[in-house]
């Protein structure tokens, strides 16, 4: 019975195998449009696309990033400077894209673009916090979809989202964590739209990685500022212990597990956009694959109570 088993598994690990080993063809006339490529995610994989010959339509918040990049990649792979939370700006990056594609259409549309600060504890932030962040990484991503997906659309070409772990389970206070299950549900209703079109949304998930995103100096700064200007009776509540213990566990637990091969990343998003038969979530690194996304099915007092166990006591909890 054991062995039947594990046949049946073995076999549908090879079908799987062969079957995302396919690669789409006529790579080289297929144009990818990327938001967010000044650093991290995104910048690997504009010149890791551009090293495999496609057509890299990048997007960067600024000049410099834009100038920086083009420094390092191929008279092939074209900038333009994007706002995700301007409208007008990403109306002139969707016409720029048109006069590029043609009757072609855009292939590929990664949505990477994000932040991820302020974050810290719910009540500590305003609502204001939690708009800049969805602004971003949100509505930003759903105004940039539309405005590409006719393009998308002719070409029966590709919508990769990234989401993050932290879509799947709500680590952290403030809208991080919100905008990322945004993304989720905004891609899986895109998906079954898109389907009979021919055109396939996948997400990707990745766990804590070395990014400018988890600069630790730049968060603990952040969290520090944001407790800087909470109201009293929340410094009250929590106590200037509890503060430097969160800091604490922030520096010397949390950042610094983060990963240094970004790879992993765009390796995911590569395969969602080459391969015949791309995955609809991909989850990378072992921290998301081994430890928050078991998590996230678990019952959830059990992952409260793993949750809980780590953060430090407010001083007057009861
Ligand atoms: N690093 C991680 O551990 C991790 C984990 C899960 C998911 N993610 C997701 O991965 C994606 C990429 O992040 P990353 O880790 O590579 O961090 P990153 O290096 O900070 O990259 C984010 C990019 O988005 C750009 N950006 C910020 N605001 C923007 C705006 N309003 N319009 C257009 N672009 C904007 C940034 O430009 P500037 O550099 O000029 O600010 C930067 O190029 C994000 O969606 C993030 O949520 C990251």
């Amino acid at each position: 019975m054991w062995l039947y088993l594990a046949v049946l598994v073995g076999l549908y690990y090879l079908v799987r195998w062969h079957r995302e080993r396919q690669v789409v063809s006529h790579l080289r006339d297929k144009y990818v449009f990327i938001t967010g490529c000044d650093s991290g995610f995104g910048n690997l994989l504009a010149r890791q696309l551009d090293m495999r010959g496609m057509r890299v339509l990048a997007a960067c918040l600024t000049e410099k990033g834009a100038e920086q990049l083009r420094a390092q990649t191929s008279d092939r792979l074209e900038t333009v400077t994007l706002d995700v939370t301007k409208t007008e700006s990403i109306s002139a990056a969707a016409q720029w894209v048109k006069e590029r594609v043609g009757d072609r259409g855009l292939w590929g549309l990664v949505n990477n673009a994000g932040i991820s600060e302020p974050s810290a504890l719910n009540e500590w932030l305003t609502k204001q916090d939690f708009v800049t962040t969805l602004d971003v990484n949100l509505l930003g991503m759903i105004e940039v979809t539309l405005s590409l997906l006719p393009l998308v659309r002719k070409a029966r070409g590709r919508v990769v989202n990234v989401s993050s772990i932290a879509g799947r389970l709500s680590i952290i206070g403030g809208g991080y964590s919100i905008s990322k299950y945004g993304i989720e549900a905004f891609s899986d209703s895109l998906r079954r739209e898109l389907a009979p079109f021919g055109v396939k949304v996948a997400i990707i998930e990745p766990g804590a990685f070395k990014t400018n995103m988890n600069n630790t100096e730049r968060i603990l700064l952040n969290v520090q500022a944001v407790w800087d200007r909470a109201r009293p009776e929340i410094k009250e509540i929590y106590g200037e212990k509890y503060l430097a213990s969160y800091l604490k566990l922030l520096s010397s637990r949390l950042l610094p597990e983060c990963k240094e091969n970004l790879s992993e990343v765009t390796d995911c998003m590569e395969h969602a956009l080459t391969a015949c038969h791309p995955r609809t979530r991909y989850s990378a690194g072992w921290d998301a694959k081994l430890f928050y996304l078991p998590m996230s099915y678990m019952p959830t007092f059990l992952g409260d109570t793993i949750l809980t166990w780590v953060l430090p006591r407010p001083a007057k909890a009861l």
